[in-house]
């Protein structure tokens, strides 16, 4: 019947622009002709930009792709979401599970600035995959990118330290992009605001007010050495962070001391999530810690919700606690930071922001948000890759691309209904006009120019 199949085909193709069409990994074969940089501004919690003025990032998004905020992973820890942006995986499938960790398997600590790379092995970080795929990569102090991992650090790199300036940074990295065409993959790491959030709380807005001050001045500085170096425009760059921060408190102490002694357990990491160990008595110590504080979460490892996806991993101690947001668990003593993340990845305050500009990308676009392990996906297409194994997803980033077509549910569903609309009208109509005469026109054949695709913007 006509009506039915001209509605089916209404309906077809206006869910075809909202739809992703076949998996991830076979739309790559189109020749990468543009660089690729990755930037990560440690603990750039997403609402400091409602919070904040930021006119040198105001003029990177006005023709780029804003994100309202990113849905990062357990734990909102440095290290761990550092890795799950350059790998698109949980902290339980890419092995770096916190800022400290203990391998029963190897017996080894983890703490930061540890040289070892066996701990990374878990996972290939994408710069390993476009050095296999016969390209180079630079990265200026993303974490792990100056070890070697799967026996190969990035093509060019400098070796960690925090004394190195956000200009000295940026500016090797340009100069790696300038002199070596084959550069695809560029990483930056900076250490603010997290640092600011940690020594001040994100409470003190005159002290962060001072520090993103200084963080949107390196966003112009980015720009700025990117235009000398006539890369602007010609360029992707993906700003974005591991995680936000949140005000802690004297007053929020969870003391393990007052709940069991330190002769029944060892403490592998403390907070905000403390990894415990029991040394003789599983159950004793889990009853104890369980009753221990009513804003502190006790899981046995095998209890711990699959929403987090933190649990299946050698490395992920017998015991996990939780500490609800802005809460610190110490064994006995005092506050040791004013603001802290690593907390439940669900709290707002945890998630990142995220902003991209560059040919691949929309102008003056807006998206509300997606999961930080999605940004690997997106990477790879961008350059052009085979994405190994991953927990993420292309479907929705791939709407900040120029490329994509796309159109939110909203819309879509809003054309749908105007579509059946104008069905039902012409339906009546045209019944009308059968009822009144021989009339054999067919008033339904314009309708099919009305399937077009629909870049409207998002509307917030
Ligand atoms: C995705 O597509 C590629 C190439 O067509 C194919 O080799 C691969 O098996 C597909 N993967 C999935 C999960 O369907
Ligand atoms: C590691 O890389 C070096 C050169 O960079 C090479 O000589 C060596 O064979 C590699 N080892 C493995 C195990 O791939
Ligand atoms: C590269 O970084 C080093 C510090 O590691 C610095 O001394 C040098 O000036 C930087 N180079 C540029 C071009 O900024
Ligand atoms: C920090 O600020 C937030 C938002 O203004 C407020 O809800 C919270 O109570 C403050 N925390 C502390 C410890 O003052
Ligand atoms: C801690 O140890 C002391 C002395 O051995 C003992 O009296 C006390 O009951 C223990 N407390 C707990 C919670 O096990
Ligand atoms: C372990 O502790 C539980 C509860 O505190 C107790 O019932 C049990 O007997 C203890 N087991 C051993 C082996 O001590
Ligand atoms: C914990 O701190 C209190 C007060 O500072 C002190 O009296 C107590 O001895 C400490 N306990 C341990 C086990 O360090
Ligand atoms: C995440 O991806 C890895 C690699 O493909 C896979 O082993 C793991 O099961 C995935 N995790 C989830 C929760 O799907
Ligand atoms: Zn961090």
């Amino acid at each position: 019947m006509l009506i039915h199949q001209l509605l089916w085909l209404a309906v077809c193709c206006g869910f075809a622009t909202s739809e992703h069409r076949g998996n991830d990994t076979e739309k790559q074969s189109t020749p990468v002709t543009h660089p690729l940089l990755l930037v990560s501004f440690d603990g750039f919690r997403a609402d400091y930009l409602k919070t904040y003025s930021f006119p040198h990032f105001q003029k990177f998004v006005s023709d780029g792709v804003r994100v309202g905020y990113l849905t990062n992973v357990f734990t909102t820890k440095t290290f761990p979401n550092h890795y799950s942006l350059v790998t698109g995986l949980y902290a339980e499938s890419h092995g770096i599970l916190a800022s400290r960790m203990y391998d029963p398997q190897t017996h080894k600590t983890f703490t930061i600035g540890d040289t070892d790379p066996s701990w990374w092995e878990e996972a290939t970080p994408i710069w390993v995959s476009v050095q296999n795929s016969g390209y180079k990569s630079a990265a200026a102090m993303w974490p792990g990118s100056d070890l070697k991992i799967k026996n190969s650090t990035a093509t060019h790199f400098l070796p960690y330290s925090p004394k190195v300036t956000f200009q000295e940074r940026i500016g090797n990295l340009t100069k790696w992009l300038k002199d070596d065409s084959d550069v695809r993959f560029a990483a930056l790491y900076w250490e603010e605001p997290d640092r600011s959030g940690h020594r001040y709380g994100p409470n003190n807005t005159v002290e962060m007010a001072k520090a993103l001050k200084e963080v949107d001045n390196n966003i112009g500085l980015l720009m700025e050495q990117l235009q000398q170096a006539n890369l602007w425009g010609k360029i992707n760059v993906i700003l974005t962070s591991d995680h936000g921060m949140t005000q802690c408190s004297e007053e929020r102490l969870i003391k393990l001391d007052n709940c069991l002694n330190r002769t029944d357990y060892s403490v592998v990491d403390l907070t905000p999530v403390a990894a415990i160990m029991p040394l003789n008595n599983v159950s004793r110590v889990y009853n104890l810690l369980n009753k221990c504080h009513p804003q502190m979460k006790v899981y046995m490892k095998e209890n711990i919700p699959e929403r987090l996806h933190y649990k299946y991993n050698e490395r992920i101690q017998p015991i996990i606690l939780v500490a609800e947001e802005g809460w610190t668990i110490v064994q006995n003593g005092s506050l040791p930071r004013l603001g802290d993340h690593g907390y439940d990845n669900s709290l707002p305050s945890m998630h990142p922001f995220l902003a991209a500009h560059g040919p691949a990308f929309r102008k003056g676009y807006h998206l509300s948000n997606f999961n930080s392990i999605d940004i690997y996906p997106l990477m790879c297409h961008l350059l052009g890759i085979q994405a190994l194994p991953n927990n993420g997803s292309f479907v929705k980033v791939r709407c900040m691309l120029e490329s994509e077509t796309c159109a939110d549910l909203a819309v879509t569903v809003g054309i749908v209904i105007g579509v059946l609309i104008v069905l039902t009208t012409l339906t009546c109509l045209f019944r009308l006009m059968k009822s009144r005469g021989p009339s054999p026109s067919r008033p339904f054949a314009r309708l099919e120019l009305q399937d077009d695709d629909d870049d409207d913007p998002l509307l917030d």
